[in-house]
């Protein structure tokens, strides 16, 4: 099976930016993780971040061709803000799971809307990096039921 990892905005900074909120580990350790234990399964993994919306829209549309069977998102801020990235998932109609570091829920009150959520397989939120790999056991028995 075929997995894509999508990154929002500025998580390019991860491992600098708010260590108190997101962490001290960076997005090239995150994937490095991710790839290893995809191999492991003997699943393919694509990463992907970016700070542009149409960017990212792209991406989700490419994922569609490219034989994409299962996504990883975390939208960052585009969460609460975004209807086309929303709208390119439903489009493309690829499961998906969400995955937040922080907890968006007991942060500031614009962040506990997210326009992912009610179509997302699962939510996975507050345990810093350690969720990308609970999202990808998660994604992991997603598509061996699906294969059953
Ligand atoms: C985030 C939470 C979002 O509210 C925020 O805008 C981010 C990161 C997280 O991973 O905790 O950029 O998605």
């Amino acid at each position: 099976a075929k997995l894509l990892v999508l990154h929002g905005p500025n998580l390019n900074l991860l491992g600098t930016r708010e260590p108190e909120v997101y962490g001290r580990t960076t997005l090239d350790e995150i994937d490095a993780d991710l790839q290893a234990r995809a191999l492991e399964k003997g699943f393919e993994l694509a990463s992907f971040q970016s700070n542009a919306e149409h960017a990212l829209v792209d991406r989700v549309q490419a994922a569609r061709d490219d034989g994409t069977d299962f996504i990883l998102i975390n939208p960052a801020g585009f969460t609460h803000t975004s209807v086309a990235l929303r709208d390119a998932l439903a489009a493309v109609a690829i499961p998906f799971i969400e995955v937040h570091l922080s907890n968006p829920h007991a942060r500031e009150p614009f962040r506990r809307q997210s326009y992912f959520s009610d179509l997302a397989v699962g939510v996975v939120c507050g345990f810093g990096s350690l969720g990308y790999g609970l999202a990808l056991i998660a994604a992991t028995r997603y598509l061996q039921d699906a294969a059953r």
